[in-house]
């Protein structure tokens, strides 16, 4: 997501910001801002785009002073530009945010009716404003503590005030922030690296908690203003590593992000109480959603994969047929399509040139698009109808893991919005799928933290010749996608099948060298997935399975299982696909491959 970087001390500060961010850019930004003190007021420099821009900026029009706060935005509300890049001014206040604001729209509105002028569309310019609200001559902590009982929502933040000159107030829930400490100088940022230059002592701070940041001093409150006594951790990593999180890979890093991943795209568009979906940017009034009479999903790769269970989703609760195209076919097939079509098309990049040329194709045919996508203002979202992002946060390792996961819970928010506006979703029905949906950030926790026995599993397996993935139903895409995953990064040779189609070819193949990873939780399909199962074994293949925990009837087709929690069948892939991601990593890296930039393959195919 975005990065941010604050520093007190004595030296200049916008130097040592601009480097704190510059080690930050690998993570992918689209603008960045400054904002220093210079002892009587706060100056700010904003600009679209590169670093390098906001550094022409600076050397036209500099800014000094020993205290100050930094900013790279990845676009999430509001489009890339000067006004919405970061920090934002209210009043004394200025702020630096990391994260999303849920209650940002009814919060701006009341602001706005007690006289308060908005300059930007981002959820960010709330903060500055309630905090400049609650000010008064209160010391800038108070103050923040007192603007937060107001938000929901994710968020990391690093204020200043105009007329307190010596400090930085840093507080969080649910975005990473540290204190880096030194000697009469301190530092806060979103990730280590960005200031790992120049400390590797460093204090964690937690949800909740508020640090009030001075260049002698750094002092952690609870959110209700007791004193946290917390010993700093000293951090060894390379400059790398650092990058990294300390993982080794981004892929890793980026499997592990997924809970947040997941709870930062549903964030703001679960309606709990009405028991529906909002969906910001999607402007399809329920007549034309009632008026609909066919999806049609495109996409390439994983993000087809994700449209696969969208086609479940939709056709369950909305109850329109949806055809899920692969978008490098689409166009050279004459495709059929009116203006009660609706086209989606996901993709993570937003520069995929089959898609986007997919989604041109529709448009001149006259259907309306709508792309689900991570990158904001970039080729698809502009050359579409409506937009519908995914807040998975930069991906950066070639094989999509935390996209997937989020396109998938995009689509199932779309599911429900239709379900609803149509009246093929009841209430009753509505709540409980929410429900379900906003407990997965939950479940995908926990089974990440079984991840050494699934480490065990990839040793074991890491010299198998050839993978088959089976599944049934819902989880048939998952299937494909574990597959997918697998040979694309340890380039094994693997391949996903729907579970029933195994005797009608793909059964020829096995034999005892061959491993079989199957989707078996106890769903509508689980008999039929064992039955498939037992037909593995009489041919001495070997079962990986997938199944639900404490499932003791699948200890008998296979000793290597790996447990998801239980949960409603349409939100079983955003679980099922987590031990296959690890599974694929791990295997991969027990071969040695370079995981995060597979041999062949680009993040982004820009070309045909
Ligand atoms: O950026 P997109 O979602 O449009 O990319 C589509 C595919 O190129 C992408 O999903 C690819 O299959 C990944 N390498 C899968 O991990």
């Amino acid at each position: 997501m975005c990065g941010i970087v604050g520093y007190v001390g004595s030296r200049d500060a916008a130097p040592l910001l601009m480097e704190g961010l510059a080690r930050l850019e690998y993570r992918g930004y689209d603008s960045a801002g400054l904002a220093i003190h210079d002892g009587k007021e706060i100056g700010i420099r904003r600009a679209p785009g590169k670093l390098r821009v906001l550094s022409r900026l600076l050397e036209r029009k500099p800014l000094s002073g020993t205290l100050g706060i930094g900013h790279t935005r990845w676009a999430t509300h509001g489009r890339p530009s000067e006004e919405n890049a970061h920090p934002h001014r209210a009043g004394r206040v200025v702020v630096v945010h990391n994260g999303i604001l849920e209650n940002h729209s009814e919060l701006r509105q009341r602001l706005e009716k007690k006289g308060r002028r908005f300059t930007s569309q981002t959820d960010t310019e709330v903060f500055a404003h309630l905090i400049d609200e609650e000010l008064g001559r209160k010391p800038l902590e108070e103050a923040v503590r007192r603007a937060l009982r107001y938000v929901r929502g994710t968020y990391a933040l690093a204020v200043l005030c105009a007329d307190q000159p010596d400090r930085i107030v840093a507080t969080k829930n649910a975005s990473p922030l540290v204190v880096g400490l030194c000697q009469n100088e301190n530092l806060v940022a979103s990730d280590v690296p960005a200031i790992l230059e120049h400390t590797r002592k460093f204090v964690f701070i937690e949800d909740g908690e508020l640090a009030l940041v001075q260049a002698g001093r750094v002092k952690i409150q609870t959110p209700d203003g007791k004193p946290v006594r917390r010993r700093s951790r000293h951090i060894g990593w390379s400059p790398l590593m650092a990058e990294k999180g300390g993982h080794k890979h981004f892929m890793h890093k980026e499997i592990h992000e997924q809970p947040r991943a997941l709870a930062d795209t549903l964030t703001g568009r679960v309606l709990r109480d009405s028991a529906d979906v909002h969906l910001d940017s999607v402007k399809l009034r329920v007549r034309d959603l009632k008026n609909l009479s066919r999806i049609v999903i495109v996409a390439c790769g994983t993000s087809w994969h994700a449209g696969l269970v969208g086609k479940f989703l939709i056709e369950r609760f909305a109850r329109i047929p949806v055809e899920v195209d692969l978008a490098s076919e689409f166009r050279y097939r004459g495709p059929i399509l009116s203006d009660r079509d609706l086209v989606v098309a996901i993709s993570q990049s937003g520069e995929t040139a089959d898609t986007l040329a997919a989604v041109r194709e529709a448009r001149k045919l006259g259907a309306r698009v709508l792309c689900i996508c991570n990158v904001m203002d970039s080729g698809i979202p502009r050359t579409s109808d409506h937009v519908l992002y995914t807040h998975a946060g930069p991906e950066i390792g070639v094989a999509s893991t935390k996209a997937f996961v989020t396109q998938m819970a995009a689509l199932f928010l779309l599911a429900v919005r239709l379900g609803r506006a149509r009246k093929t979703l009841s209430e009753k029905e509505a709540r409980k799928q929410l429900a379900a949906l906003a407990a997965a950030p939950e479940h995908i926790e926990r089974i990440l933290k079984n991840e050494p026995h699934i480490q065990e599993i990839a040793r074991a397996f890491h010299t198998t010749k050839a993978f088959l993935f089976i599944a049934r139903g819902i989880n048939y895409p998952i299937a494909l996608e574990g597959a997918l995953k697998l040979k694309e990064i340890s380039y094994i040779h693997a391949e996903g099948y729907p579970a029933g189609e195994m005797k009608h070819g793909p059964i020829a193949l096995i034999e005892k060298d061959v491993a079989v990873v199957a989707v078996a939780t106890k769903n509508s399909t689980y008999e039929k997935v064992l039955s498939n199962l037992s037909e593995v074994r009489a041919r001495d293949g070997q079962v990986i399975a997938i199944c639900n925990q404490r499932d003791k009837k699948i200890e008998t087709y296979s000793p290597h299982l790996l447990p998801v929690p239980a949960t409603l069948d349409t939100v079983e892939p955003l679980l099922t696909i987590l031990p296959l991601q690890l599974l694929a990593y791990h295997i991969a890296n027990f071969n040695g491959t370079d995981v995060d930039q597979p041999r062949n393959l680009a993040k982004s195919v820009t070309v045909e």
